[in-house]
């Protein structure tokens, strides 16, 4: 017997308990674990059901994503799960934890399933470029029926216990707190009953009704078609269904092998692994470890209630932490409520929100014109204009009112934090809080490790990210610290091939059909063309634009015009202003494919990811990518920009660089950490 597996014999009902922290995911000795248990239940001729159950937190969490690289060694999971389903007793899987992927599909092997009230189940497979390859996508549509099965297995959700028994996924919620006593009793229950012993995979009444009906799957992709664009594994995953209702279970099954080991061959699904386990690296820091104290955060004062202000209190306000809203005069703490409130309103049109949640919330915040009201909070994260005067000024004010071991944050996106802490008396325990627009919806914070923050400070700031539902990336001090730093260079690259001629259009396409949602300059109008060049005097495309009240989508248009439906044609005006520009500048036109353009405007974000690398600001190119798909968006497939350059070759991207720095000049010179790497064979 392997030392994962305790087999126990309850009168007539054997339990085949499975312990292989910290998530139960089904490896090789996981698998094999369970076949022995099974067969020696199999074997035991007092035994008339068994109850398959795990230790610790979870029932399998899944296959095990780690083995995914390596040849498949036997039994394979269709394998077990085939020995289970062979199996002469009544079996019951007891669920308790997150029952995720081939986790789920062990249990949907069983005759019975029960779950402990909390529990919560899924087929999360797509979030990582891949479909349910142990018998999901051909089970789930026999117990779910058709639509339901495409919703759930294209979404990847997590589905609660009470919402699973009613979908019929699972037969029984238990509500002790006890799941292998709750299963046994209900295995007895089941014998003595002479429960039937129907397979999953023999259930064909509600997959009948869809049979040979493509239309249903043709017009489940219609509706969905922005949400599901560039990735492959939808679309696996709703053939897959298909045949589901198509063709017999065994001839199902073999194809959804196929289509599986298609995407876990493909380098999409690769760049989705590397994403899954980045994000979880992505809060670790090696030099404070895991037992260094964290610092209670029940009550957070913000100070600015403007876009940022008001969308960082709402993270709060989710997770039940009372705010204190500050503002220097009541119409504007009126105007950044009255925001917030709209923001939820909408939530609550949409459903997604009851009208009493939505007044707890607002309850929750204190409004207030008196920095005297953050003596008692535990952290103060600041959000006014990004001026290094006011800044100081509002730092010495907080200094002067906040409790010993308050935390102080900043959400500054370009100053230098460490000079911020220094209007404090206490440096120690500020850090940076980063939050990106709108700082609702977008899931990355950047915690920013000023020279003097105490290593408890920058833990709490990590740990702080998760309870508001973040992915944190620490950074050191540095202009513009991850995200926007790198991605900034994208924007005068789009400038520059605007400048030369390529027209906007093509790089909006060339960008889109990389598979970010927008292209630079839709975006552009999207933000506003007088919000992007504020600070600056020099005459630009968009300065021009502003000046002839060309602001964007808000107003007049910008580089595009807009219909009444915001559908966009390329704006004659705007192709003037540019060919002025251009040649007041003395910026002689240029010729690009798309290949080039997408070079230009993406190998720099690699080289500066690069740079922010030797310099220390992020610990590790994976927090690059981390910070690029969480706080901007990047397709999530293409891995994020470092993972992207080491599927292109860095010999390749350095190549390029070179070439771009001989033609366009210095904006191209590849960083020297780019050059050692590839000399010495390296990847990020
Ligand atoms: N394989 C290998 N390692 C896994 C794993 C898996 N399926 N799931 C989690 N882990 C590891 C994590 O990497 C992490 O390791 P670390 O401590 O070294 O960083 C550790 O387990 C704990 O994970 P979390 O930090 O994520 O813990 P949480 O409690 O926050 O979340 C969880 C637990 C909900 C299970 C979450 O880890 C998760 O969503 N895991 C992935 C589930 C999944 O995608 N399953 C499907 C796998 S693919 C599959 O089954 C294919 C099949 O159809 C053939
Ligand atoms: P904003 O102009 O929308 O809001 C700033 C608010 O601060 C205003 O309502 C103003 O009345 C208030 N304010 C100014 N001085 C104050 C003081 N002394 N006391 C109290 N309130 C004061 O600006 P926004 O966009 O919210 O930016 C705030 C900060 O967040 C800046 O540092 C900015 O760089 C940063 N940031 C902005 C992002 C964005 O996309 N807008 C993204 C990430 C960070």
């Amino acid at each position: 017997m392997t030392n994962l597996l305790t087999y126990q014999v309850y009168e007539n009902v054997a339990v085949v308990t499975i312990d292989s922290p910290p998530v139960n995911a089904l490896g090789i000795d996981v698998r094999q674990s369970i076949v022995e248990g099974f067969k020696r239940a199999s074997a035991d001729v007092n035994v008339q059901a068994i109850v398959l159950a795990c230790d610790g937190r979870t029932f399998f969490a899944g296959a095990d994503i780690r083995e995914f690289g390596s040849k498949p060694k036997s039994p394979i999971l269709p394998e077990v799960i085939a020995f289970i389903e062979s199996s002469p007793k009544l079996t019951i899987a007891a669920l308790h934890g997150t029952p995720l992927g081939g986790g789920l599909e062990t249990a949907l092997a069983c005759h019975y399933r029960i779950a402990l009230a909390g529990t919560r189940m899924g087929l999360p497979e797509v979030n990582l470029g891949l479909l349910p390859g142990a018998g999901g996508t051909q089970k789930l549509p026999r117990l779910v029926g058709i639509p339901a099965a495409l919703e759930i297995i294209t979404s990847g959700r997590q589905i609660k216990a009470d919402e699973a028994l009613k979908l019929g996924i699972i037969d029984r919620v238990c509500e002790s707190d006890n799941i292998v006593a709750s299963a046994i009793s209900y295995a007895k229950e089941l014998v003595d009953q002479n429960a039937t012993r129907t397979l999953v995979l023999d259930r064909n009444e509600k997959t009948a009704e869809h049979r040979g009906k493509s239309e249903v799957y043709d017009a489940f992709r219609a509706k969905n078609a922005r949400r599901f664009r560039g990735f492959k594994s939808v679309e696996n995953i709703i053939k897959a269904i298909q045949l589901a209702a198509d063709l017999p279970y065994e001839q199902g099954l073999k194809r959804e092998r196929e289509l599986f080991t298609e995407l876990q061959q493909s380098r999409d699904s690769s760049a989705q692994q590397h994403v899954f386990f980045a994000e979880r690296e992505s809060s670790k820091v090696p030099d404070i470890p895991r037992t260094t104290p964290v610092r209670p955060i029940d009550a957070v004062g913000i100070i600015g209630a403007g876009t940022m202000g008001g969308g960082i209190a709402m993270n709060f306000l989710n997770a039940g932490i009372p705010v204190t809203l500050i503002e220097q005069k009541q119409e504007a703490l009126d105007h950044g409520i009255s925001i917030i409130r709209k923001n939820y309103q909408r939530s609550v049109k949409a459903g997604r929100m009851t009208e009493e949640a939505l007044e707890a919330r607002i309850t929750l915040i204190t409004p207030s014109l008196d920095y005297a009201d953050l003596a008692s909070v535990d952290l103060i994260i600041e959000a006014v204009f990004e001026t290094m005067e006011i800044k100081k000024e509002v730092f010495s004010s907080i200094d002067a009112v906040a409790k010993p071991g308050c935390i102080l944050a900043s959400n500054t996106s370009y100053l230098d934090l460490d000079e911020i802490a220094g209007a404090t008396s206490r440096p120690q325990d500020v850090i940076g809080l980063h939050f990106f627009s709108p700082a609702n919806v977008m899931n990355l914070l950047e915690v920013v490790r000023g020279e003097h923050s105490a290593p408890e400070v920058i833990n709490t700031g990590m740990r702080l990210a998760k309870i508001i539902g973040k992915t944190p990336v620490l950074s050191k001090v540095g202009w513009g610290f991850i995200a926007n730093r790198v991605m900034k260079v994208r924007g005068y690259q789009t400038d520059n091939l605007i400048l030369q001629g390529i027209n906007p259009e093509i790089i909006d396409k060339v960008i889109y059909d990389y598979g970010f949602a927008m292209g630079p300059i839709a975006m552009k109008d999207l933000v506003g063309l007088d919000v992007l060049g504020r600070d600056s005097n020099e005459r630009t495309v968009e300065s021009v634009l502003v000046d002839m009240g060309r602001l964007g989508q808000k107003k007049n248009g910008g580089y595009y015009d807009y219909d009444q439906n915001r559908q966009k044609t390329l704006s004659p005006l705007a192709l003037e202003v540019i060919r002025e520009v251009a040649k007041e500048k003395g910026i002689e036109p240029v010729l690009a494919d798309e290949a080039e353009i997408l070079a230009r405007l993406l190998y720099p974000i690699i080289n500066e990811g690069a740079k922010v690398l030797d310099e220390g600001i992020a610990m590790r190119s994976s927090d690059i990518d981390i910070a690029c798909i969480k706080g901007y968006n990047w397709p999530v497939y293409k891995g994020g920009p470092m993972f992207w350059a080491n599927s292109i070759g860095l010999d390749r991207v350095l190549k390029k660089l070179e070439e771009f720095e001989q033609r366009f000049g210095s904006a191209f010179t590849p960083s020297p950490y780019l050059v050692r790497l590839v000399e010495e064979g390296k990847e990020f």
